[in-house]
C-alpha cells in the first residue's frame, strides 16, 4: 500500500473525518488482497485516484471520499454468498449504504461506489471521477496480490546480482 498519503496535506484534509469513524477502521479486520487489509486497499485506491482526479481535472475532493468508502462492507467475499446477486454486483451496493451512515453522498460519490465493479457489472460509470475509480481498484487489486511474488523476485534478483562493488 501507499503511505505517501499521510504527507499531503490537501488529501488528508478532504478524509479524514470519514478515517476517524469506526465505520472505516473496521475495514482493518479484514483481508482484502493477500497480503492487504481492506483499510490499506482503500486508502490506496482513495489517494492514486484522487491524484489522477487532480490531474485530470476532476472533483478531487469526492474522489478521495468514494474511493475510500469503495469498499465499506464486512464480510469475507471469499466465503459469504447471496442470493441476490454475485459479490461484484452486491458489494457497491452495500458499500453506498454503509456510506450514507457516516456521510451524505453526492451523486458524484454514489456513482464512483457503486459503478467501481465495471467491467464484472453492466452499467457503466457516470462520471470521469467513476472511471478513474475502478481502473484505480483494478490496478491496486493486481498489485497487492502479486506484492508477496515480486517482493520475492526482487530478493532473488539482489541476490544473484548484487552491485558492483568498486574495484
Ligand atoms: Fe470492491
Ligand atoms: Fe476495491
Amino acid at each position: 500500500m501507499t503511505e505517501k498519503w499521510q504527507d499531503d496535506p490537501e488529501y488528508v484534509g478532504y478524509i479524514e473525518d470519514l478515517l476517524a469513524t469506526e465505520a472505516v477502521q473496521k475495514l482493518a479486520n479484514y483481508t482484502q488482497h493477500v497480503n492487504s487489509t481492506r483499510l490499506e486497499h482503500s486508502l490506496s485506491v482513495s489517494y492514486y485516484s484522487y491524484k489522477l482526479a487532480k490531474k485530470w481535472g476532476g472533483d478531487a475532493r469526492a474522489t478521495a471520499r468514494a474511493g475510500l468508502l469503495h469498499d465499506l462492507f464486512y464480510y469475507d467475499w471469499r466465503t459469504t454468498k447471496f442470493d441476490e446477486g454475485s459479490h461484484a454486483y452486491m458489494h457497491p451496493r452495500i458499500a453506498v449504504k454503509n456510506a450514507e451512515k457516516i456521510t451524505e453522498l453526492s451523486d458524484l460519490e454514489r456513482d464512483i461506489i457503486l459503478k467501481h465493479m465495471w467491467g464484472a457489472t453492466i452499467a457503466p460509470p457516470k462520471y470521469k471521477e467513476s472511471y478513474i475509480v475502478t481502473m484505480v481498484d483494478k490496478y491496486c487489486a493486481i498489485k497487492e496480490a502479486s506484492e508477496p511474488v515480486t517482493e520475492n523476485m526482487r530478493r532473488r534478483w539482489r541476490q544473484w546480482f548484487p552491485k558492483k562493488q568498486s574495484i
